[in-house]
């Protein structure tokens, strides 16, 4: 089966971490670019876990963007207190020996679908600020791409960050107001907290087994999610850390998974008290609908895909742009040799 080509705009925590395990080891995508945004951690950090993670999964080849370093209309509020000082558990994690690029992430989300018109599936994993900077520049941009999958909101409104509202929303709602404005349902899907909550959980028999897995990808998931299954134990009460990002990246590598879905109108508040709470319009006098909100995904499916991508002892090589018909990069002899986690 074809390679998904793939964009990914993430604030590189512990669980976008292993969102771009999956998309890069999996053997289901092909990622042309990654780009990052502040978020879960400031933007230089972000982009130093992408790196990282990348490389972890064999694909150091991979170009990695720098975007925006704030909230469009705010300071950032960061989740280290979910994921860690450096957002990846504080491990110790060695410092990548791969650079960003010079270009803007903004730029690559404006750019690439514009030489690939329709070809390219574009996964956030974060506050939206980069997405919502490249609309302003290209109202159409979501036309351009074949899909656009959002780790964002809550379609059952019970939210992470606040009573009401989930982070990747609540760090940057301005953003988030944009993208729910430019977005239809048959360009924008989000797979929200809900469904991470519901059908997303590391049980600690889930996480046994990544450590009786014992391969570097696997080591390195457990490992790195350690802050957040404190944080899960101590504040979520879910029998264990949820993965939001990694069962969003799943969706667009497999929208198999997908049991329940839902069109509806959406709309995103940034006043201050309900700040980034999302407002679903179900009435039947709703305006039209504007995004696809997944409800519900196939945990055991998800989890197989998980489990089978971390336990490859040798990553599946992944190459930019093959899957467009460009020469491949060749996949660097050493990058398969793991690194100490
Ligand atoms: O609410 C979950 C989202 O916020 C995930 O993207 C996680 O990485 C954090 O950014
Ligand atoms: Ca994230």
């Amino acid at each position: 089966m074809p390679r998904l080509p793939l964009i990914i705009d993430t604030d590189t925590g512990s669980d976008d971490a292993v969102a771009l395990l999956l998309a890069a080891a999996g053997g289901l995508g092909d990622i042309h670019a990654v780009t990052t945004v502040a978020g879960n951690v400031p933007l230089r950090t972000a982009t130093r876990n992408a790196l990282i993670s990348l490389e972890v999964a064999g694909c150091p080849q991979i170009p990695v963007h720098p975007g925006c370093g704030r909230p469009m209309m705010r300071s950032l509020s960061s989740a280290q207190h979910v994921h860690g000082e450096d957002g990846m558990g504080d491990i110790g994690l060695p410092e990548p020996s791969t650079l960003p690029e010079d270009s803007h992430a903004v730029d690559v989300l404006l750019s690439y679908p514009r030489r690939h018109p329709g070809l390219l599936t574009l996964v956030t994993l974060a506050p939206l600020t980069n997405v919502a900077a490249a609309l302003t520049l290209d109202p159409l941009l979501f036309s351009r791409y074949r899909h656009v999958y959002c780790m964002a909101g809550a379609a059952d409104l019970a939210g992470n960050i606040s009573a009401t509202a989930e982070f990747n929303v609540w760090a940057d709602p301005e953003a988030a107001r944009i993208v729910t404005r430019a977005a239809t349902p048959d360009k924008v899907t989000w797979i929200g907290w809900d469904v991470s909550r519901q059908d997303a959980v590391m049980t600690a028999s889930d996480q046994q087994r990544l450590l009786d897995i014992g391969t570097p990808m696997a080591t390195f998931a457990h490992n790195i999610n350690r802050t957040v299954a404190d944080w899960a134990r101590d504040v979520t009460g879910l029998p264990g850390y949820d993965l939001p990002d990694p069962v969003a990246m799943a969706v667009a590598l497999d929208p198999g998974l997908v049991t329940r879905q839902e069109r509806a109108h959406v709309q995103i508040s940034v006043a201050d008290e309900t700040r980034g709470q999302m407002i679903v319009d179900r009435r039947v006098s709703a305006p039209a609908p504007n995004i696809t909100l997944v409800r519900r995904v196939d945990e055991a499916g998800f989890k197989r895909l998980l489990f089978d991508t971390v336990a490859s002892p040798v990553p599946h090589p992944t190459y930019a742009g093959a899957s467009l018909g460009e020469t491949p990069v060749p996949h660097p002899a050493d990058a398969g040799a793991p690194i100490d986690i």
